[in-house]
């Protein structure tokens, strides 16, 4: 294990009839709050007016910046600065998803950042500060609700970047499974692939001798190939969405990579195809990632090896140390497919046409992968072989 320090600042209040925590949380940062939503899903599920319903009761004033993407965009962050600007805001509140999530962490940061939020997000300036913001969570899938993370896209020069901050993780997030029933079943398959991802991200670093965290990730993984079949099918069920939107926080709020640094390369090949593309962030993810498994095989055998047989229960007996690993990588792809994310660019209408663009993309930040150090060459033949 690397020595580490572990600190997550973020009130995590998960379950059924919560929503009411609203009332105490808030005051307590101001009363001039920014709403920030989505497209309307929030509208149609009737969370929105269960929300409005507490602030009125809270007598804060609100403002409201609705509208924000899927895979989120820098001008919408823009705007969101703008809007604290002249509203003076104090406290931001995000309803909905990750994206939604993503973005006011950009605007919280960006309304006490002297010059153009692209510079943090590309990191080439420090911040010092943000306004404080709250989450209430609608979709299990990033673990943006309970880390610093936040991912932009700049839709102009089609590039997409994750940036965090010390100050941009949420003061509270509400979590109540209910709010995630009405998440249709192609966006559920994507957050358990995207939950999972993370798990692997972790999964798959350069580290010695991390036997907790291997079982604490394994534990994630196995628990969302036995809930998410059933998920699937029954979209309303309390106790699989509950179980989800739990895995979905723990795959990425720190708490099983302590003491290593993950992977996080094929983020960063799925980060560049969304950027240019648009397509959901699981979808990528599905797609690319047991092409990167497959690539860097030989990297470390035995750790893929040990996952086929810890997470996939691929029985070794007479069988190479490599083939086991393989069947594990296979067991992966299936068991995406048997629930129906996809599993080829193709699927999106991607073929080989911008394929040195996506590699430019990948590339924009040099050499990346804490596992294996990706390079042109390496990033190329993931694609391809995701096409
Ligand atoms: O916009 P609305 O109308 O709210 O609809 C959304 C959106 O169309 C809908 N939705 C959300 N909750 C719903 C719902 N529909 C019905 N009922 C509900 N309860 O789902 C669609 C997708 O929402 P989005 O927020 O985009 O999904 P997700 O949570 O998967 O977020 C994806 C974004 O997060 C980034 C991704 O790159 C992508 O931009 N990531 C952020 C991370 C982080 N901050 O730590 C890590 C991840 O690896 C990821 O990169
Ligand atoms: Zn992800």
């Amino acid at each position: 294990m690397d020595n580490f320090i572990f600190h997550n600042p973020t009130k995590l209040i998960f379950g059924k009839g919560q929503l009411k925590k609203l009332r105490d949380e808030l005051p307590k940062y101001g009363t001039r709050v920014l709403l920030v939503y989505g497209g309307g899903s929030i509208k149609r599920s009737g969370l929105y007016d269960q929300v409005k319903a507490i602030l009125n009761e809270i007598d804060v004033e609100v403002y409201e910046l609705q509208g924000v993407e899927p895979n989120p965009r820098l001008s919408t962050v823009k705007k969101g600065i703008a809007l604290c600007a002249d509203k003076a805001i104090q406290f931001l509140l995000a309803v909905g998803g990750g994206s939604v999530i993503d973005c006011t962490k950009a605007i919280a940061v960006g309304a006490k950042f002297d010059g153009d939020p692209w510079q943090f997000i590309t990191r080439k300036k420090q911040v010092e500060d943000a306004l404080p913001f709250g989450t209430v969570l609608t979709l299990a899938a990033t673990g943006s609700e309970m880390n610093p993370s936040s991912v932009i896209t700049n839709w102009e020069t089609h590039e997409k970047y994750g940036w965090s901050c010390a100050y941009s993780y949420p003061a509270f997030s509400i979590l109540d499974p209910t709010f995630t029933f009405s998440v249709p079943r192609n966006q559920t398959i994507y957050g358990m692939v995207d939950m999972m991802a993370h798990v692997f991200e972790h999964y798959f670093h350069p580290t010695e001798h991390t036997p907790l965290q291997d079982r604490l990730c394994e534990s994630i993984l196995q628990t969302v190939i036995e809930a998410a079949p059933k998920l699937v099918d029954d979209l309303e069920n309390y106790d699989l969405r509950e179980t989800i939107l739990y895995c979905g926080t723990m795959a990425l709020n720190g708490m099983v990579s302590m003491g290593f640094n993950g992977d996080w390369a094929s983020h960063n090949l799925e980060h560049a195809v969304s950027a240019v593309y648009d397509i959901p962030h699981g979808g990528g993810l599905a797609i690319l990632f047991p092409n990167w498994m497959k690539h860097n095989l030989d990297v470390n055998v035995g750790r893929f090896k040990q996952m086929a047989e810890r997470v996939f229960h691929v029985q070794s007996e007479g069988k190479t140390d490599r083939e086991v690993a393989c069947e594990g990588i296979e067991s992966l792809r299936l068991f995406w497919s048997s629930i129906g994310a996809p599993s080829r660019l193709a699927d999106y209408g991607i073929d080989d046409s911008k394929l040195n663009l996506l590699a430019d993309r990948a590339m924009a930040r040099g050499e990346f992968g804490q596992f294996k150090k990706l390079n042109r060459e390496d990033v190329l033949a993931i694609y391809e072989a995701s096409l």
